[in-house]
């Protein structure tokens, strides 16, 4: 197996490429991609203020490694969701590594902050786990970037993921979801700007990337997600992938080239009806936010049976403040 590049002896081979890579020259390959990635779709500006959103997971701190590296200036954030050992090990990994590094990382804890664990939030409020989390870290991530004052959040996405999302809504006709599944979201109505610099990189490419940087992060998967419908449609994907490469690539930059205009009229009417929100403030299309709403029946439930049911709009209005932004 020859290096693509200088010939030399090659440690990868990136079969959607049809090339082989040196250590050298697939780290090289990584950085083009997420350069072009970010040219293409005008992820960042050279000035910009980037939060990236880091898990301790391999993309997230890859994309941190690499736009730090390149030379913007991007701080962490790692959300604490409460999910036993698996958030401890990850909150180290992204502790670690900004240490390191001496970069910033801000850190918000789900209960903590807000009184409740992911874990027991999902329960009380009857949603699936990965829903919950969901939800949570879109409207945590969009509070803190606008707090903070940065222009954009930065995800850990891949190529992978974004065609793993694909599929699911397209089987399914989520037109609205299809509507928002952009590399690129500007800053609009309260929500900061969201980009992911990762989408021409799959994740065995992500995680080599780690490897030949020394980087270490959580191999582990989360233990709420296991068998969830999103990992069905990444292995479907791959069974496919495997005859058939570059297949997922085609499918989500065909999408993006061809057809995600087409559903561009949903989004803008969801756009129409958003408000603040009457317990933090940030823009929803309900009278309180989805992350409100899921705190309230967290705490609630939290507080006992004992404490009554009714909703109690001060602890909600108290627990969080601010101007945030709850979506996509
Ligand atoms: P996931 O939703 O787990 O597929 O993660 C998608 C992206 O969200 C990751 O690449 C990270 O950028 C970000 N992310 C996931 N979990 C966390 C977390 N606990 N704290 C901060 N960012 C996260
Ligand atoms: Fe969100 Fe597991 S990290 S459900
Ligand atoms: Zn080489
Ligand atoms: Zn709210």
């Amino acid at each position: 197996m020859k290096c693509r590049v200088c010939r030399g002896p090659a440690v990868i081979d990136v079969r959607r490429q049809n090339a082989n890579y040196c250590v050298e020259h697939f780290l090289r390959m990584c950085r083009d991609q997420v350069n072009k990635a970010i040219e293409q779709f005008a992820m960042l500006n050279p000035q910009d203020r980037a939060l990236v959103a880091v898990s301790g997971g391999k993309d997230s701190l890859a994309v941190w490694d690499l736009l730090s590296e390149a030379g913007y200036e991007a701080d962490g954030l790692y959300v604490g969701l409460g999910i036993g050992d698996y958030s401890d090990a990850s909150r180290g990994c992204a502790r670690r590594f900004a240490d390191q590094r001496g970069l910033e990382l801000i850190e918000v804890d789900l209960l903590e902050d807000f009184g409740f664990d992911l874990p027991s939030g999902a329960r009380a409020a009857r949603r699936v786990p990965c829903s919950a989390c969901g939800l949570t870290k879109r409207h945590l991530f969009d509070k803190a970037a606008v707090q903070g004052g940065y222009d954009v959040v930065v995800t850990g996405h891949n190529l992978d993921d974004e065609a793993a999302v694909l599929f699911g809504n397209a089987l399914r006709w989520h037109t609205d979801y299809l509507a928002r599944q952009l590399p690129v979201l500007p800053e609009r109505d309260g929500f900061p700007k969201k980009v992911k610099p990762l989408v021409r990189l799959g994740e065995r490419e992500t995680a080599a990337y780690c490897v030949l940087r020394g980087i270490d992060y959580i191999v582990q998967e989360c233990p709420l997600a296991a068998g969830n419908r999103h990992l069905g449609y990444k292995e479907a994907l791959n069974e496919i992938e495997a005859t058939s490469p570059g297949t997922k690539f085609d499918f989500y930059f065909g999408f993006l080239a061809r057809a995600a205009a087409l559903f561009r009229p949903i989004a803008e009417a969801d756009h129409q009806n958003l408000a603040g929100c009457l317990g933090c403030g940030a823009p929803t299309t309900a009278e309180l936010c989805a992350f409100c709403r899921l705190t309230e029946r967290a705490t609630r439930a939290g507080r006992g049976a004992g404490a009554g049911a009714e909703v109690d709009g001060a602890a909600v209005l108290s627990a969080h403040r601010g101007p945030v932004a709850d979506g996509a």
